[in-house]
């Protein structure tokens, strides 16, 4: 297939309005104390015998206007708190509120008008959209849920979002099987759009997509932000695909956020232990780290289980610097610096939490091992090939958009996109395990 196109988007038909109620900046989601606890039931009464503390008690904010990353590995989390600040789960406790407005329980009649506001594209491109749906039905879908009638009708309104994605319209009653899966994840994004959302929750957009294919969307998704004001909150299970994207990143690890910072501050000296394991694994091209290459280290052991959490701090188990304190005294998620929020004893580039306690956790002792540089080289590959092509995007459109001011006419010569894999293979969290250096201050 070679309808995508480089992203130029039309005007709103009936110039609807795409001004946002909330200023940037403002606050337009705020949780406290977010859980979602999943009962585990056993037995022919199904008693409930336990939980899933898949989220256990978040506390962030997203602005309106900015771009929020959330990353950490697989089962952290990330998406249980994707579905909850969009209400497609309810929460077991704390709360959500939106433009100051208390959503947390609201029910499916109280959600409705605020389901216009509130979108949320999915993890995979591939189970996400029916089957047996037509394109123009899918992303024509929230109007037909909505009540609401597009000037000019909904086939006109769904071209137009066809087009503004980088799809052909004309494509409008093709099915997704006959779309490779970058396009298909611009079918969700199309559908996501629909009702001219505020805050749009992405999880995962590109982590089933093909490296370069990854770029497009994610340059697609920074476009469409820019252009509709849009407010974004982008999950990952690594740095290499927020990093280019967000303004503040929160770092999650076992239902728990370690690190919420701007993205500078995150890069240039992150706190959290965890948060430099999972920089480790996603090099940067940082002068000061050119000789922390040997250093790095990789993280022993697995991800324990969100059913019965470590006491203390969660990382624990995992955590070179571990010390008795971890063990037992949860750390607070504390601003330690200006807009950089920690929960740790013994913060990195910053003083101890907790100097008295100097005493090494006999696990701490084996939690990193030494790894050679070629490990970590298809995690340093994806980065930098969503970089490169980040900015090669970003150079060809504009000087695209110069040619285009140049003549009266623009012209139809976008750069195709190149030919996607149709693999289904998602990228997976083989970074997961990496950790950080040990020794860098
Ligand atoms: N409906 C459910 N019932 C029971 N447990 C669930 C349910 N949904 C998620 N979980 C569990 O909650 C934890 C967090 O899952 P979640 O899907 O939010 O993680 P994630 O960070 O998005 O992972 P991934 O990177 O693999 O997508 C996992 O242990 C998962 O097994
Ligand atoms: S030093 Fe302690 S509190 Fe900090 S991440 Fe490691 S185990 Fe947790
Ligand atoms: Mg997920």
């Amino acid at each position: 297939m070679s309808d995508e196109k480089a992203v130029t988007i039309p005007a709103q038909s009936g110039g609807a309005a795409l001004t946002k109620d909330a200023a940037p900046g403002d606050t337009l989601l705020k949780v406290t104390g977010l859980q979602k606890h999943f009962p585990i039931r056993k037995g022919l009464l199904q008693r409930q015998v336990g939980a899933v503390r898949a989220v256990d008690g978040l506390d962030f904010e997203v602005r309106a206007g900015e771009t929020l990353g959330v990353v950490g590995e697989s089962g952290c989390g990330k998406s249980t708190m994707g579905r909850l600040i969009t209400r497609l789960l309810e929460p077991t406790g704390g709360k959500v509120e939106f433009e100051g407005k208390d959503i947390t329980h609201l029910g499916v009649g109280g959600m409705r008008p605020l389901r216009r506001d509130v979108q949320m594209i999915f993890q995979d491109p591939y189970s996400s959209l029916n089957p047996r749906h037509t394109i123009g039905t899918i992303v024509g879908a929230p109007f037909k849920l909505q009540g609401v009638a597009p000037e000019g009708g909904i086939k006109k309104e769904v071209q137009r979002l066809l087009s503004v994605v980088g799809l052909n319209p004309e494509h409008y009653n093709r099915y997704p099987h006959e779309f490779s899966g970058g396009q298909r994840q611009r079918i969700g994004i199309a559908r996501a759009l629909a009702l001219n959302p505020k805050l749009v929750v992405a999880d995962e957009p590109v982590s089933a997509l093909d490296v370069s294919i990854q770029a497009q969307v994610v340059n697609l998704l920074d476009d469409l932000q820019e252009e509709l004001g849009l407010t974004y909150v982008i999950i990952a299970h690594d740095l290499s695909v927020v990093r280019h994207v967000s303004d503040r990143i929160a770092v999650m690890y076992l239902g728990k956020i370690v690190e919420l910072a701007d993205r500078e501050s995150l890069y240039s000296a992150p706190m959290h232990p965890y948060t430099k394991a999972l920089m480790s694994a996603v090099p940067i091209p940082d002068p000061k780290r050119k000789n922390a290459k040997s250093e790095r280290i990789l993280l022993k052991g697995d991800v324990p289980s969100p059913i019965s959490p470590p006491s203390g701090c969660r990382f624990h188990t995992r955590c070179w610097k571990a010390t008795e304190i971890c063990r037992t005294t949860e750390p607070q998620l504390l601003e330690l610096k200006p807009g950089q929020r920690v929960a740790c004893h013994h913060p990195e580039n910053f003083e101890d939490q907790a100097p008295q306690d100097t005493v090494l956790l006999t696990v701490a002792k084996e939690a990193a091992e030494l790894v050679a540089d070629e490990v970590l080289a298809e995690s340093a590959e994806t980065s930098a090939a969503v970089a490169a092509q980040v900015e090669a995007t970003e150079a060809a459109e504009a000087s695209e958009a110069t040619e285009t001011a140049a003549e009266s006419e623009p012209e139809d010569s976008a750069p195709e996109a190149a030919e996607e894999s149709e693999s289904t293979e998602p990228d997976t969290a083989e970074t997961d395990t990496t950790a950080p250096k040990a020794t860098d201050k």
